[in-house]
């Protein structure tokens, strides 16, 4: 047998058919694109730490949505950021708040683009954590911690508040045990069966969630969310969530973030059947932003493998801010 007969190079040598062999691939339909709506009209307002990313108001975050669809991209999801946070996060419910009103503006300008909805408190509450606090005058501060059984309710009030202001899906990113299962509950006893969760399953307490937390002003006040999100050292762990979610009623699993838990989708893509959708969070696009804007890096091109990757890892899905910027490289 002669060498050349192993040649690897072989399919590698023209674009046509290294395409055709490839085994993973990115389209637009694959991504979602993240939206964070405030209060106002005519506000555009562009995010520090992620350039080309803004908290919009209503009006603003429907022009948006109308060149979203136009680029071919099928799905955002909501943010908000009240105009008025209280300890409960009782804004997060309101019937005429910031995403219920950019649901029904959203859905009635562009009927075609999916609004899926993120279902977490801490946008919401004072003290920025993701559910309710225990006794505030405790003198261990480990006793405020987050309650997690009287939190359940209040989330699955907004998500129905979302389903009923025209939500074709919700994503809850509370990171709460059961609340899956409360917001199917109530969302099947409100009339809406076919409205799927999306869960935030397996979602790690991660320093790469900074920038966001400017972007939708809600970094913790105190502490830190290590008792309701997963320790970064574990992975086993990411199944045993992600099977409670499913059992609960999750119809489609999310890791997060992206690129630092790689296997961590793949564990789950090779142990669920679900669809599995993964995270490239703010810290991630950050990153990449200003490694590119330093002339360190091609940024673009970083952006397109990174989200290839997560798809070859096993993604189905992926919530990415470059989904704008990516879209016209894709098929
Ligand atoms: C809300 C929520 C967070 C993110 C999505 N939903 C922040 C957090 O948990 O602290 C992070 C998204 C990102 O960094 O892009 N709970």
């Amino acid at each position: 047998m002669s060498f050349p007969l192993l040649r690897m190079r072989r399919l590698r040598k023209r674009e046509a058919i290294r395409s055709m062999v490839r085994e993973a691939h990115l389209k637009r339909a694959d991504l979602i694109y993240p939206l964070f709506v405030c209060p106002g009209n005519g506000v555009k307002n562009e995010i520090g730490a992620m350039p080309g990313c803004y908290q919009m108001s209503v009006d603003m975050v429907v022009e948006e949505c109308k060149e979203v669809a136009g680029l071919g991209l099928p799905a955002v999801i909501l943010f908000g950021i009240p105009e008025e946070k209280d300890e409960e996060g009782s804004h997060a419910w309101k019937e005429d708040g910031v995403v219920q009103q950019a649901i029904s503006a959203i859905k009635e300008a562009v009927p075609e683009l999916v609004v899926i909805t993120d279902v977490c408190l801490c946008e919401y509450t004072s003290h920025g954590h993701c559910g309710i606090l225990g006794q505030k005058e405790a003198e261990d501060p480990r006793d405020v911690q987050v309650q997690n059984d009287p939190t359940l309710q209040n989330l699955a009030k907004a998500a129905v508040s979302h389903a009923k202001a025209g939500a074709d899906m919700v994503a809850p990113s509370d990171m709460m045990d059961g609340r899956v299962g409360v917001i199917r509950n109530a969302l099947d006893q409100n009339g809406f069966t076919d409205v799927p969760i999306m869960s935030y399953a397996v979602k790690y307490a991660s320093s790469f969630y900074g920038p966001f937390r400017e972007a939708a002003e809600c970094a913790p006040q105190f502490g830190d969310r290590r008792t309701y999100q997963m320790d970064p050292g574990n992975a086993r762990e990411a199944l045993r969530e992600a099977a409670l979610d499913a059992q609960e009623g999750a119809d489609i699993l999310m890791v997060k973030p992206g690129m630092p838990y790689l296997d961590v989708i793949r564990i789950l893509r090779d142990n669920f059947s679900m669809p599995i959708a993964a995270y490239q969070v703010s810290g991630e696009y950050s990153m990449i932003k200003a490694a590119g804007k330093l002339g360190w890096m091609d940024s673009e091109r970083v952006a397109l493998e990174s989200l290839l990757c997560l798809k070859r890892a096993g993604a189905d899905l992926i919530l990415t801010y470059f989904a704008k910027e990516v879209a016209p490289l894709l098929p």
